[in-house]
């Protein structure tokens, strides 16, 4: 893969990590405290992840010699908080398979922050299923 297809491809992965920061914000903001303690300090865990990653993947971009994207991807809006939670559970699994594939393309320190970003995003599918688990 040359430079200029693994930026846009990295360009993918930071819209949707600006998206997920959002995403997760919204969502812990929009809870009851009283109720759903638990999942707001997911939500507000998931949204510092989701910044220090778009971080991450920003300065790639730089060092490949790219300019980091501000676009977000937009996802539908959805107040049913199963439906909220399957569907990023999704778009983190997407994630994880883009950080995966740009991984193997890559050597060195890249290699090994692609590989930690994969990992992480499989954590954030352990912790939204274990919610959508707690909810049904
Ligand atoms: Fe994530």
């Amino acid at each position: 893969m040359d430079a200029e297809r693994l930026i846009q491809m990295l360009n993918q992965d930071l819209r949707m990590e600006h998206s997920l920061v959002l995403r997760y914000m919204t969502l812990a903001n929009g809870l009851d405290p009283s109720t759903q303690k638990e999942l707001i300090s997911e939500f507000q865990m998931l949204s510092r992840e989701s910044i220090s990653h778009s971080g991450m993947v920003a300065e790639m971009i730089h060092q490949l010699g790219g300019t980091p994207t501000t676009e977000l991807t937009q996802y539908e809006h959805n107040t049913d908080l199963k439906r909220v939670l399957e569907a990023s559970i999704q778009i983190e699994i997407t994630a994880r398979d883009n950080y995966r594939t740009a991984c193997n393309e890559v050597e060195g320190h890249m290699h090994k922050a692609l590989s930690m970003l994969a990992n992480e995003e499989q954590t954030h599918i352990d912790i939204l299923k274990n919610a959508l688990n707690r909810l049904s």
